[in-house]
């Protein structure tokens, strides 16, 4: 049996009202757009996400993506050589490699030449017999030539060889001593040449002495005297201006 008073049987649903019909309330779409954009925030959170591995649950955030990109990501790719860096590593490469031969012929060419020892002359003039004092023994000539020049009171004079015979140290003259020694192993040596203590086995030689055409003294160290041999007897071992 209808209700003709227009009510509504319980349990029965109301039917929607008409929008169209005047007096109707006014029906709002705004949850239907609202349904539409958390379906559409959804996909692209999906899409976003895709391609990067799941992280375990409770660990901690990818630094990669803090950094800006993810680590699947590639890192940046290398700058293409350009025609300009090409010749230019090439000019560097080539000017190496001709200084390195330049450097391997000037070491070729000096190979090729012998060096050139300077020693002073083997012969020199020393002066005139009256510059030399009696009984002294000149070294003005020992560090120029290796040569002690002694004048005797007898009036000869020679020329000791400044090398010490035990080992070849230079020997010094020590006036307030009278004597000629070695700093090395203190060889001693009288004012003639003649060892008389230390390790030198033998006496200091002489080396030839004449006059020039000068009358200077004439020192030639192409030839010495040894007095082991009998040599100081040999004329030229030394110079009688008496
Ligand atoms: S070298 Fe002169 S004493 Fe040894």
């Amino acid at each position: 049996m209808s209700d003709e008073s227009g009510g509504q049987a319980p349990g029965a649903t109301a039917p929607a009202p008409d929008p169209a019909a005047p007096g109707a309330p006014r029906a709002f779409a705004t949850p239907v757009r609202s349904e539409a954009y958390k379906a559409s925030g959804a996909a692209a959170s999906a899409k976003q996400t895709e391609g990067v591995p799941p992280t375990a649950p409770g660990a901690p955030a990818a630094t990669a993506q803090a950094s800006g990109r993810t680590a699947a990501q590639p890192g940046p790719a290398p700058a293409p050589v350009t025609r300009r860096g090409f010749l230019s590593t090439l000019g560097v490469a080539w000017t190496s490699f001709a200084a390195a031969c330049a450097a391997g012929a000037v070491a070729t060419n000096r190979f090729m030449f012998p060096n050139v020892l300077f020693e002073p002359p083997q012969t020199f003039k020393a002066g005139f017999p009256s510059e030399f004092l009696t009984g002294m023994v000149d070294t003005r000539f020992k560090e120029s030539y290796g040569v002690f020049i002694v004048r005797e009171e007898t009036g000869e004079i020679y020329a000791l060889k400044a090398v010490c015979t035990h080992l070849g140290c230079t020997p010094n003259w020590l006036e307030a001593e009278n004597k000629i020694k070695c700093p090395c192993h203190g060889s001693g040596f009288y004012r003639t040449g003649i060892n008389y203590e230390g390790p030198a086995p033998r006496p200091l030689e002489r080396y030839r002495i004449v006059l020039a055409d000068d009358g200077q003294i004439l020192i030639d160290k192409t030839r010495s005297f040894a007095y082991e041999k009998g040599e100081w007897s040999t004329p030229e071992s030394l110079l009688r201006t008496a």
